[in-house]
């Protein structure tokens, strides 16, 4: 069972937060009903070791990353509370919503009111490769599976809704990353999620948004599996000298932390599944 961040709540409350936000995970990728992925992918029936670990392309679930992931986004953002990194949520690239909706599950689990979740995408899926496109995206050709990707903003906020999680707290961010990420109106973010697949949604994420992360605040690279993303990734940190380490969520994703964060003393000691979540961090093979 999930205990709250330290700091977040007395034990009683923090175990009805726990399991709420541990229903919403197992709701969010639906291995509850268990639906089958999309044959598309390849896929036969529901395995909950391809949902754990985001291996598959669910047919119903609100979300594709799996429970690994979604752990991690719980872990980054009960961080950035306990230790009150300044900022909001994002996520570049929402598919179906369920990673976003699951970030505002845990604002709502802590009575945070004063931190937005950012949900933003083309809402019309992948963007179609130009003569000038990064050639690692030029191979790729993702919108071809655009059938699948593409996810009306309208039917995303329907989902918000079915779980009563759909409030001013959600802003919209619609368009293609490159014309809605410049001038978005964030001033600041503790954690950043990208899950945009392309060099080119990588990179357009990390240009307008990696400049108002925080100190001790996150990045999260969901397809750091996919080669496009990863070059953007590594030429990003290398042109800005970032050195964090990136640490390893499952077979596909990683994060890194900003540095730069005085801790409050309070924030040394973790305990329960975070500790948990720390030592595996330490231990997970550090990808450079
Ligand atoms: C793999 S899906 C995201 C999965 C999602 N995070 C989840 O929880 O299931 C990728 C999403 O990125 C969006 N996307 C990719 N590149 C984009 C871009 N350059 N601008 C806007 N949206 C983009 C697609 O529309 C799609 O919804």
């Amino acid at each position: 069972m999930t205990s709250p961040a330290p700091g977040l709540g007395s034990t009683d409350t923090g175990r009805g937060q726990s399991l709420y936000l541990d229903l919403m995970k197992r709701v969010l990728t639906n291995v509850i009903y268990r639906d089958p992925p999309i044959s598309w992918a390849g896929q036969g029936d529901y395995d909950i070791a391809l949902r754990e670990n985001g291996s598959d392309m669910p047919s119903v679930a609100h979300t594709m990353v799996g429970l690994a992931r979604l752990d991690n986004v719980q872990y980054c953002l009960e961080r950035v509370l306990a230790d009150d990194v300044p900022g909001d949520f994002i996520e570049t690239g929402v598919w179906r919503g369920g990673t976003c909706i699951f970030a505002r599950a845990i604002l709502r689990a802590y009575g945070v009111t004063d931190r937005q979740v950012w949900v933003a995408d083309s809402f019309a899926g992948i963007p179609r490769t130009r003569v000038d496109s990064h050639p690692l995206d030029r191979r790729l050709q993702l919108h071809r599976e655009n059938d699948v990707l593409a996810v009306p903003a309208e039917t995303v906020a329907a989902n918000f809704e079915r779980y009563d999680l759909l409030d001013e707290q959600v802003r919209f961010l619609k368009g293609w990353f490159r014309d809605s990420l410049p001038d978005a109106p964030i001033s600041r973010l503790a954690v950043l999620r990208l899950d945009g697949d392309l060099y080119e949604s990588t990179m357009d994420a990390l240009n307008s948004l990696y400049p108002r992360l925080s100190p001790g605040g996150f990045t999260i690279v969901d397809d750091y599996h996919i080669r496009a993303c990863r070059e953007a990734v590594h030429e990003y940190r290398d042109q800005h000298g970032i050195t964090e380490p990136l640490e390893q969520i499952d077979d596909y994703s990683v994060y890194w932390r900003r540095a730069g964060l005085a801790l409050p003393v309070r924030s040394l000691a973790i305990t329960g599944r975070m500790a948990e979540f720390s030592v595996v961090s330490t231990y997970a093979r550090t990808i450079a």
